[in-house]
């Protein structure tokens, strides 16, 4: 299956990832019903302390399957974690301190001082790392995009232990940190689907709850990206911290909000560390992205009226709310964003266009469709991520080039689409460009889908411009011919876009009509609206039910033909409000 694909793609391990997320995916299909039954929805947690196996722990059986952090300690919400929901063999340190990174176990049961056991570790030095850079991803640097994570050290404690803390220490009963790592943790598409999508699914079976402390696995001494504090934020009460900074011999490095003791303590009853890995578990893109949208709900609708006022002062606009307006959100760069690449270079010049658009490119009346005109603008993502929530709420679509910013799509009304735009020589066709908006959006463990993709692959090089490393092409500059390309700048061809804005109004948030599309391939196309992809080769819908489009006009006229979803327009018509949060 990924055959075909290798010359095409960077290097080895990512063509090993891709065909065994790909085929996990399939096997995920199959797998679906039997997991489904293990799921878990809402927030009851088993309470009890209970007895099991003890293979997820490295070191002598132990027979708490369940650990309560608290027992009894007042003003101590009872963080928790039940390691019969662990599915990464997760491993356990009890009694242990957290000193500069490493993690100093007083476990009597695996300390050499009154033991034969063994303290548990954990291998992280498969993962990988793209080098932080104010440049974006790191894959544009050769040797700056399969960086490994140092062992983590583990140590029994000893008697000569430098710091007082751990001379004598007090394991807090309150707090439980768990270190949790997975590849790529300075790319926030990345780090949604290895990871943060996981995190949800497994909080929502009861593997951990809400007073844990999150520790998201970074090397040691960098930051915790702001995705991921906001992400992980929204799955915890307590602050979201680098472990460095839990580790940290300065008191003032770690917010207070970390530990329910409100101070810089380091020595705990219980540490968990976990090595998420991407496989068949999970795989509910949306589900996540609506988690945050209803965790931040409250926050975002207290905010609203200076978030409006912010895009008046910045854009001169205010969204409409008239439901006969679809409303276009561009993913647009900063000026620093856009030396480095993927601009759309004419995008004032198509929002204008979009927002003058004559009768012939508006859906006819008698499709019957709510939509009577388009409302175009651009907006700069990642700057305030509570805002970017609060807008996506209310827009029908997202456009933008590949990259992480259409991420932002999961947080969507159920609907809602996502146009992705890519330079020439960066298809989906012949690279690894599907396996990430297309992919979340079409995951065979959320049909019917809520979010609806649709590609737009630039085949004429003359609509394409170098970004900065292709230009440059300095000596340690990545060589790989895509890498390079995903980051040129293009042309956006009205063509496209106006097949694709009249695709999604025909379309109208409804399912059936977006899935024939899907089908057909119309909702995949070139700069000059020819199918992009081989029939066949879309690995979320039946394989024999894929064929050509020969008309978008036909194909826009079959689909109506099914009867629209009024739930998913009325909920698109309706304003978030607290008492009617989403399903
Ligand atoms: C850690 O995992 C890697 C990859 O799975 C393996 O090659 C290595 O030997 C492991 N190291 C240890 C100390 O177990
Ligand atoms: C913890 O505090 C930090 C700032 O110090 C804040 O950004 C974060 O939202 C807080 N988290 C919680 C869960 O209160
Ligand atoms: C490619 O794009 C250029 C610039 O818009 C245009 O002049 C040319 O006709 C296009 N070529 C083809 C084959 O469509
Ligand atoms: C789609 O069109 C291509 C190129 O014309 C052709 O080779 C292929 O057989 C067609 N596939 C289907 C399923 O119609």
């Amino acid at each position: 299956m990924c055959g075909s694909d290798r010359r095409m793609l960077p290097c080895a391990h990512v063509v090993r990832r891709l065909c065994t997320a790909v085929a996990l995916t399939f096997l995920g299909l199959y797998i679906t019903i039997a997991l489904a039954g293990t799921f878990q929805t809402g927030n009851a947690i088993a309470a009890s302390t209970l007895d099991g196996d003890s293979r997820h722990l490295h070191g002598e059986p132990w027979s708490a399957r369940t650990l309560l952090q608290a027992e009894g300690a007042s003003n101590c919400p009872l963080p928790k974690v039940d390691m019969r929901r662990d599915r990464y063999h997760c491993v356990v340190w009890r009694k242990a301190c957290v000193d500069q990174n490493v993690i100093v176990s007083f476990d009597p049961d695996v300390h050499p001082t009154t033991s034969m056991g063994t303290l548990p570790t954990l291998n992280v030095t498969d993962i990988m790392y793209n080098i932080p850079s104010k440049y974006g991803i790191g894959d544009r640097y050769r040797k700056g995009s399969a960086l490994r994570f140092p062992p983590l050290y583990v140590r029994p404690s000893n008697d000569m232990e430098e710091e007082e803390e751990l001379r004598n220490p007090t394991f807090s009963k309150c707090t439980l940190p768990i270190l949790l790592y997975a590849h790529y943790p300075y790319n926030a598409a990345e780090t949604y689907r290895y990871i943060f999508e996981k995190l949800v699914t497994l909080q929502e079976a009861g593997f951990f709850n809400r007073y844990v402390t999150l520790v998201p696995g970074v090397p040691p001494g960098t930051k915790v990206p702001s995705y991921t504090k906001f992400w992980y934020n929204s799955l915890s009460d307590r602050g979201v911290v680098s472990l460095s900074e839990l580790s940290s011999r300065r008191s003032t490095d770690t917010a207070p909000n970390v530990t329910w003791e409100g101070t810089h303590i380091r020595c705990f009853e219980h540490i968990v560390g976990c090595r998420i890995r991407y496989d068949g578990y999970g795989l509910r893109f949306y589900n996540a992205g609506q988690h945050v949208v209803r965790h931040y709900m409250p926050h975002y609708l207290a905010q609203a009226a200076s978030f409006e006022q912010q895009l008046f002062e910045k854009r001169g606009i205010r969204i409409p709310e008239d439901t006969g307006t679809l409303r276009v959100v561009f993913i647009s760069r900063t000026p620093h964003q856009s030396t480095v690449g993927r601009t759309i270079l004419n995008e004032a010049e198509i929002i204008q266009k979009c927002n003058s658009a004559k009768e012939a490119d508006l859906p006819p009346t008698e499709w019957g469709v709510p939509y009577r005109k388009y409302f175009c603008f651009a907006h700069i993502f990642g700057e305030n991520q509570l805002m970017d929530v609060w807008l996506m709420r209310q827009v029908d679509v997202i456009l933008g080039m590949h990259g992480a910013g259409l991420t932002n799509s999961l947080y969507m009304k159920p609907g809602g689409s996502v146009i992705e735009l890519r330079p020439f020589g960066f298809s989906g066709r012949e690279s690894w460009a599907n396996r990430y908006a297309r992919f979340k959006t079409s995951s065979l463990r959320e049909l019917p889908w809520n979010v609806f993709w649709y590609g737009i692959d630039t085949f004429n090089a003359s609509l394409s411009e170098p970004g900065i490393f292709e230009q440059q092409d300095k000596p340690h500059f990545s060589k790989f011919r895509t890498i390079k390309a995903r980051d040129r700048h293009v042309h956006l061809t009205w063509a496209a876009f106006r097949n694709h804005l009249l695709n999604i109004a025909a379309v109208s948030r409804t399912f059936e009509r977006y899935l024939s599309l899907r089908l057909s391939g119309a909702y995949y196309i070139t700069d000059d609206v020819m199918q992009a992809e081989v029939p066949g080769n879309d690995p979320h819908v039946e394989k024999n039910r894929q064929r050509n489009f020969t008309s978008p006009e036909e194909e826009r006229r079959r689909i109506l033909q099914f009867p629209i979803s009024n739930r998913n327009l009325q909920i698109a018509a309706t304003p978030d409000r607290l008492d009617a949060r989403q399903p």
